[in-house]
Formats: C-alpha cells, structure tokens, sequence
C-alpha cells in the first residue's frame, strides 16, 4: 500500500484508534508490588487498508501493544477502538465477533501452530470456532487457502515439523486469511526467516492486502524491513511511542535521537558496532514529563521538549 500517502490515506477511515494505552505487567514474587511498564502511554490510529510499522529494540515493548490490541493481554488502562467500538475491557464472549476481525501472525510458526494437528486441522479450526459453513465448505476452503499461499492439497495431512520456517509461516498466514478478517497483527513475521524467503512472504502479504483490502500492525526490530512495506512508522522507545511518521518522511527527516539511532544501526547487523551508536540523550530529559508530542510535519509527530524543536 505505498505510494499513496498524502493523496488518499487522510481521506480512508480509521479503522483502529489505540488511545493512552498502558500495560504494566506485575513482578512476582515482588513484595513492594512493583510492575513492569511494557506500554506506557502509547496512542496512535491504523486506516482501513493502512500497513504501520512498529519499530523498536528487543524489550521496548512491540509485542505487548500488538497483543494488547488484539486481546490477547487484558489492558492496565487506555482504550482500543477496532470499527469505532471500543475493545479495551470487553469480556471473552464479546470479544467474540472481533476475534474474527482481527487475526494475527508471529516471528515464530512452529510455536505458534499447534505440533499434534496436521495443516487441514490447524486452518481449519477458526473457521469452525466461527462458523464458517459445513465440514465439506471447511475443507473446501482450507484447501483453497493452502494453495492461495503457495502450498499444495497434499500438505493437507502433514505436521508442523515436517515444513520449513517459510512454509510453516504460510500456513500461519492461511490460517489467520481463512476467518476473512480486517486486520491482521503481524508481530515479526520475517525475522526468522531466510532473506530470500523473506521477499516471498512480504509480497504474499502485500498481495493478499490488495485483494482483501487488509489493515496490518507489522512489527520489527529494524526499520529497514519495515520501511518498504509501511505507510507509516512508529517508533518505540521503552513502553513508549517516540515518533510516528510517514515511511519516507521517517527515513528523509527522523527527529528523534532514537530514531536517528535506529536508522544509523541499519547497515551494521554487528552488535558490538552497534554499541557505537549515537547515544540517546539522557533519560531524565528525554523521558520525563516535559516531553509534548509535537507534529513537526504534516503527520510527522515525535516526542520531544517544545523549547528544544
Ligand atoms: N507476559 C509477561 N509478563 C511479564 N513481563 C512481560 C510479559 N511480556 C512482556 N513482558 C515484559 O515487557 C517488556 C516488553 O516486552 P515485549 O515483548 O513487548 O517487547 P518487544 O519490543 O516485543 O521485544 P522483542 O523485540 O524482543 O520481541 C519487557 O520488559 C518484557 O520482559
Ligand atoms: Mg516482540
């Protein structure tokens, strides 16, 4: 969905308004109650038909906003509107119909599918969760969805293990297609992926949100897989939002240090270069609560001390 920014996004409905989210997991065992701040605060919004990139280091908390979102994680405070309905404390049974809307793919398939079911049970069972017609139409539509994602009827009968990663990820992608929903969490889809490999999900990605006009969540530790597939990126800093922005305005004029970071570590994949990264500017200042979150640019919003932009 690139290349349409400015022109059409304004314009396309907000299909999902994340509002002061805040998840703070509890430390065990700890006497003084104490919690972790996963997400502190994070607010941003995903048009219809819209790919935002979520981009961050290890730990910063991508994965517990993507989890959040979908209800996968009860949420500590904030609100999750999916359609203009909010899902933030909804109940199981009323989650219901929004499990179906919204799906997700993770970094890693064979932990996420199910070892002891064979590929037709595996992509078959939300649909029957959500009623998705008779066995024979389940079958019928499982066997069409292996072969949308590039597998044959054959795999039908066959386990996880006996697949490769590309393979497994493929029918972690039929099985999320299936129920026809409209939003598709995709928390690390590639990172444990071939290169060549990774070229071929992406594309499958791409074309499958043409078709079906999906809205994805892609989240990724680096910019540079993130950067061609996004409309717009946000950049997370520890639990919080630092920068949103249009992929290439991101790229043309990051703003925050951290971002500046991020970007400078792309060509450098060695951890101990990386070491020699621009250091971030001093928590107290940067992290405080004298930051604003200012637009620099039309949709261009980072965080950061109004006195010093
Ligand atoms: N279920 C949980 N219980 C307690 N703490 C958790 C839980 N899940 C995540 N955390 C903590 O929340 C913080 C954010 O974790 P999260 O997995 O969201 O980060 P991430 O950005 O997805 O990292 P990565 O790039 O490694 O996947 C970390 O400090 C993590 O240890
Ligand atoms: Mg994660």
């Amino acid at each position: 969905m690139n290349g349409n920014i400015g022109e059409t996004a304004d314009n396309r409905e907000v299909l999902l308004n994340v509002r002061g989210l805040k998840k703070y997991f509890p430390i065990r065992g700890d006497q003084r109650k104490s919690v972790v701040k996963a997400v502190d605060d994070v607010s941003f919004h995903i048009r219809r038909g819209e790919t935002f990139g979520l981009v961050g280091e290890s730990g910063c908390g991508k994965s517990t906003t993507g989890r959040s979102i979908v209800r996968l994680h009860d949420v500590t405070e904030g609100s999750i509107e999916f359609g203009g309905v909010d899902v933030a404390r909804m109940s199981e049974r009323q989650l219901k119909p929004f499990r179906q809307r919204m799906q997700a793919i993770f970094q890693d398939p064979y932990s996420s599918l199910n070892p002891g079911m064979n590929v037709l049970q595996i992509i078959s069972e939300p649909m029957e969760i959500h009623r998705f017609g008779s066995r024979t139409e389940i079958r019928e539509r499982t066997l069409d969805f292996l072969e949308r994602v590039g597998l044959k009827a054959a795999h039908a009968e066959r386990y996880p293990h006996e697949f490769s990663g590309g393979q497994r990820q493929r029918i972690g992608i039929a099985r999320a297609l299936s129920v026809n929903p409209e939003f598709i969490l995709c928390d690390e889809p590639l990172s444990a992926l071939d290169v060549s490999v990774q070229a071929q999900v992406v594309n499958m990605l791409e074309d499958f949100q043409a078709e079906f006009g999906l809205t994805y969540l892609f989240i990724a530790h680096d910019l540079s897989m993130v950067r061609h597939i996004s409309d717009r990126i946000g950049v997370m800093y520890k639990g919080r939002l630092v920068e949103v922005a249009p992929s290439e305005e991101l790229y043309r004029n990051p703003a925050h240090p951290y971002t500046r970071a991020l970007l400078a570590a792309i060509p450098v994949p060695d951890p101990k270069v990386r070491q020699g990264m621009p250091p971030i500017y001093s928590e107290s200042e940067e992290c405080g609560e004298r930051e604003e979150w200012i637009e620099i640019a039309p949709e261009h919003f980072v965080s950061a001390r109004r006195d010093r932009i």
